[in-house]
């Protein structure tokens, strides 16, 4: 395969995923720590401990990324180490630890890409309604520019939010993320409230740091209709446009999709969280896009389902152990639609990857459909470059096993094996693939 000069090869982790050490050094509880220890939300009752034990192995962690020759490492920073209590007093160890990290990449000549939140809100900031709450969009921005001022003389790119669907629509509407909320106008405000912080974040960054880069990172999951018929063909538009348009024409273009405040309106109310400069805000100009890919839906028109008239069918096609469909050319086509709708910029791909039930043999793991994926999905990333899309770097999912929220440690999306019970690392065939795929790249 062959990619512009300069892209970079990168492995991506999120701290509550891999940290463990909940109650190590200072850290305050994270919504997360809650969701998990109430009985029935997370599989087999997992927790964030002790996950990948990276808050004590993190130097193992680094050197494994050097072996694998990656060019960048994107990593969350953990709200609830750096302000246990939300805002208010700063925790040094827990800043520390983030410095030794990011100064661990640069000896090791990897970039770090610093991810602000990955989804564990402080619980004294739940307790205070959370990112339903306006004031979140503040909490954040003061905790952006703490963060800024302590670690930006050795990071230069920032992602300000992961996924921010996810955060409000997942934790506050369907409720299988925490803070297990079912409310969709609390969904609604939330996703608001992120964005609104997203654009303060920027705005702070610029002016403490002008010469650092930064962006938001979207999942992006088209969606097509199951069959051709005007139903189904509909409620797959509203699934584009509460996953994909909501987010892409806020932060893009400083506006709601119509059609999509048109249904949300119909079923709540009028959407008061949105107020005069909001959105002015939230599509604060930023340096790239991150996208997170992992698969798409097919929509069916369903009138008694949910707050969008719809339901997702099965996939006919190969499933990952996650049951989602692998559809490598829908990461080109999406890339082309971002292009082509909201013209052109930078783009990362910031996640992408798969979990499959593995199994280690000895020193090695077999991962082919992992590595089949991997290399699937570069390939589409290589061609919808060719087809002219700015994309600057690819980051896979993820470095580590690890935390996948509701279902614990029952999936595996690493590259590298962890054995929970001896924190042994194991570099699964996909990493070595990675590793060779890096080292041999010709540049055109
Ligand atoms: C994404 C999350 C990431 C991981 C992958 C599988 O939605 O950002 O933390 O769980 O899914």
């Amino acid at each position: 395969m062959s990619f512009p000069p300069g892209f970079v090869f990168g492995v991506a982790t999120a701290a509550f995923q891999i940290e463990g050490a909940t109650r190590v050094d200072g850290r305050g509880e994270s919504i997360w720590d809650r969701f998990a220890r109430t009985p029935g939300k997370v599989h087999n009752g997992d927790t964030g401990d002790p996950a990948c034990d990276h808050y004590r192995r993190w130097e193992q962690d680094l050197d494994l990324m050097k072996m694998l020759g990656v060019d960048a490492y994107r990593f969350s920073l953990a709200w609830p180490r750096i302000l246990p209590a939300g805002t208010g007093r700063p925790n040094r160890k827990g800043i520390d630890f983030y410095r030794r990290l990011v100064e661990g990449l640069h000896e090791r000549g990897i970039k770090p890409f610093a991810t602000l939140y990955h989804w564990d809100l402080p619980q004294a900031l739940q307790d205070r309604g959370g990112w339903a709450n306006r004031d979140s969009a503040d909490w954040f921005a003061e905790y952006a520019q703490l963060c800024f001022r302590e670690l930006g003389d050795l990071v230069d790119d920032w992602i300000t939010i992961n996924e921010p669907w996810v955060v409000a629509i997942l934790g506050y509407g369907h409720g299988t993320k925490a803070p297990g909320h079912t409310d969709w106008r609390e969904a609604l405000a939330s996703a608001h409230h992120l964005l609104l912080g997203h654009g303060l974040a920027v705005r702070a960054l610029r002016e403490l740091f002008p010469a650092a880069r930064v962006g938001i990172t979207l999942d992006l999951t088209p969606a097509d209709p199951a069959t051709l018929s005007p139903e189904d063909v509909a409620a797959a538009a509203r699934e584009d446009g509460s996953k994909n348009r909501w987010f892409l024409d806020a932060v893009l273009r400083g506006r709601y999709p119509q059609d999509m405040v048109e249904w949300y309106e119909g079923r709540l109310g009028p959407l008061e969280f949105d107020r005069e400069g909001d959105l002015a805000v939230a599509c604060e100009p930023c340096d790239f896009l991150g996208v997170n890919f992992y698969t798409r839906i097919r929509a069916r028109a369903a009138a008694e389902d949910g707050m969008l008239a719809s339901r997702a069918v099965p996939a006919d096609g190969p499933v990952t152990g996650m049951r989602w469909a692998v559809v490598p050319d829908a990461l080109r086509e999406i890339l082309l639609r971002v292009e082509r709708e909201y013209g052109r910029r930078p783009i990362f791909i910031t996640e992408n990857g798969a979990a499959y039930d593995d199994r280690r043999q000895g020193d090695t793991v077999p991962d082919p459909e992992r590595l089949e994926y991997f290399r699937a999905h570069l390939e589409a990333v290589e061609r919808a470059i060719a087809d002219g899309v700015d994309v600057r770097g690819y980051f896979a999912w993820s470095l580590l096993d690890n935390f996948e929220w509701e279902n614990g440690y029952d999936k595996r999306f690493g590259i590298v094996y962890v054995d929970y019970e001896t924190q042994e690392r194991v570099p699964k065939q996909s990493a070595l693939w990675y590793r060779d795929l890096i080292a041999e790249r010709s540049e055109r």
